[in-house]
């Protein structure tokens, strides 16, 4: 683990710690995660590692005081159409592909839940996808795909807005988006 990931100062304990994938395959670390959505759970006891040296999807991993794996997210690389943002002000100027950031999985051992640490990952990955988008490949917005309603309403309380023109289905949520400029802000607040 490198300094610029040291997550002590986002949380408050200063217990946690943000590391990288293990480079081995699939270890025990990843394959006892149990976050509650067993689809979160199998890609990163099965397919993280692979991702990662494909150059598919960068993974991070919460460590916890007891050593064990407290949450995870990963990203990569996307774009969404312009037409699919909600705002003028976002639209313009921007080509017919938005090179965006996507947060392709986010989770907390469901142990966790509630006490505040899906925030805070949350805003480690929002302050990761903020500094690749600021790095040598520039990307102006924030992807998900929420799992279900309720990862929905969790997106919904950081300013994630559903994509123009998808309405929800029946099992199906709309994929939701955020600006890299609304991201930099909701990480210096996370600071203060
Ligand atoms: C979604 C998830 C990451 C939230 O983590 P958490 O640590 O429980 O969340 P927090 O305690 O930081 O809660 C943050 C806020 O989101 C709200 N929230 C959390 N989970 C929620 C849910 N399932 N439905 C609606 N709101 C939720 C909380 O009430 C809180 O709001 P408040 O500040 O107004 O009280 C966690 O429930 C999880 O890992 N779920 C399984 C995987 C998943 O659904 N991931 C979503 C991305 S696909």
């Amino acid at each position: 683990m490198n300094d610029t990931n040291d997550p002590s100062d986002l949380f408050p304990s200063g217990l946690h710690r943000l590391d990288m994938i293990p480079a081995t395959q699939a270890t025990d670390l990843l394959a006892s995660f149990q976050c509650g959505q067993d689809v979160l759970d199998g890609w990163l006891a099965t397919r993280a590692a692979t991702a990662e040296k494909l150059g598919m999807a960068r993974t991070f991993l919460l460590i916890g005081p007891d050593r064990k794996l407290d949450g995870y997210f990963c990203l990569s690389s996307a774009t969404l159409m312009r037409d699919r943002l909600r705002r003028a002000a976002e639209r313009q100027g921007m080509p017919g592909h938005v090179p965006a950031i996507l947060l392709g999985r986010l989770a907390v051992a469901e142990t966790l839940h509630g006490q505040g640490i899906g925030s805070i990952l949350l805003a480690h990955a929002l302050e990761q996808a903020c500094r690749a988008a600021h790095g040598p490949a520039a990307a102006a917005m924030i992807l998900v795909h929420p799992i279900d309603a309720a990862a929905s309403r969790f997106y919904a309380k950081f300013d994630f807005r559903p994509l123009s023109g998808s309405e929800p289905a029946e099992g199906i949520e709309p994929a939701m988006y955020l600006p890299i400029t609304t991201a930099a802000k909701l990480v210096m607040l996370f600071r203060q």
